[in-house]
């Protein structure tokens, strides 16, 4: 075991790491041994608020604290609390009926661990990208703050990912050069967040072991600051080439912000275009609408590294947890 102290007050995005190796391995001692640190959280509560719906995120931050012998409180805030505000000077007259300045402050005496999951309007750009929301939180806890996924980004989400290619590696023969990772855009029926996209996009620049190539269709470019290490493709099929791993992901646009401009082309992935790959591992964050954004074809093969990857959100978690209980 490798765990030394880290002084982690806050979890929302890559730049809160400062050496990243490092925490890769953590999670995946946390994986050899998931009750080596059981003791850990004796005594200390995390509170996980959701303002949106999840299955992998809830459960894995759930099985993580208790892995460390924490106790784990989950609120739903939208079905089980009251409306929260969190415009400063909001003349609270509506439908919102409890302001996030006076809630935060309760939270940070309840919790010793705050981890916070709020999607994006998809309305207001500034708005979403100033990530308000989660930064109220920041602001007003006073204890760690954990993203669960904000406005337009997913850390644990990418952490998760970043192990996962790392086992893979750990077990193969791509050791004579970087393994090409192409992130491609894929078909969905409504508007996602750019979080996922975003967030793998930043990691794999921080990582830099990699040839990061970045495939979508014209008017689906990402935030500039995301992407500055990745080469953006517009032919998905050229960008398949000779790739090692493979991760498709809807999002919706960036420019015409929360819209879905049309697609010409098909990018629906199929074994036709794997076989451009070399032998590549597919990813995806879940939850995946079969046949829309990814067939089954390819979900159901030895390709797929979907379940790896929801496996690794304990461990991503764990070591997060881990080192805020150490600051
Ligand atoms: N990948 C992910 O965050 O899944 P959930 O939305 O189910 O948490």
């Amino acid at each position: 075991m490798s765990i030394i102290p880290n002084n982690m007050k806050q979890f929302l995005s890559v730049h809160d790491v400062a050496d990243l190796p490092q925490l890769i391995q953590e999670a995946m001692d946390h994986k050899a041994q998931p009750l080596h640190h059981k003791h850990a959280g004796s005594g200390k509560r995390i509170g996980c608020l959701f303002m949106n719906p999840s299955m992998r995120t809830r459960l894995s931050t759930q099985v993580a604290a208790q892995q460390l012998g924490m106790e784990c409180i989950v609120f739903n805030v939208g079905a089980d609390g009251w409306n929260m505000e969190f415009e400063d000077g909001a003349i609270m007259n509506g439908t919102t009926v409890e302001h996030v300045k006076d809630a935060a402050p309760i939270l940070g005496k309840y919790f010793d661990v705050l981890a916070v999951r709020t999607f994006p309007g998809l309305k207001d750009r500034n708005a979403d990208y100033s990530e308000h929301i989660i930064q109220q939180f920041v602001k007003y806890a006073g204890v760690p703050v954990l993203s669960l996924e904000s406005a337009t980004r997913h850390p644990l989400q990418s952490l998760a990912d970043l192990m996962t290619i790392s086992e893979v590696l750990k077990n193969n023969s791509i050791k004579q050069r970087k393994p090409k990772v192409v992130l491609t855009w894929a078909p969905h029926v409504k508007a996602l967040p750019q979080c996922v996209a975003n967030s793998f996009a930043e990691w794999m620049g921080a990582w830099g072991e990699s040839e990061f190539v970045i495939a979508q269709p014209k008017g689906y470019e990402l935030e500039a600051s995301f992407t500055q290490t990745a080469t953006i493709v517009h032919n998905q099929e050229q960008a398949l080439e000779g790739a090692d791993f493979v991760y498709a992901k809807n999002w919706s646009s960036y420019e015409h912000y929360g819209s879905m401009p049309s697609v010409p082309d098909n990018w629906l992935l199929n074994t036709t275009k794997w076989s451009l790959t070399n032998k590549a591992k597919l990813m995806h964050c879940l939850p995946v609408r079969r046949n829309v954004e990814l067939p089954d074809e390819l979900l159901d093969s030895s390709h797929s590294l979907i379940t790896q990857q929801a496996e690794n959100r304990v461990w991503a978690a764990q070591s997060i947890i881990h080192r805020m209980l150490q600051s």
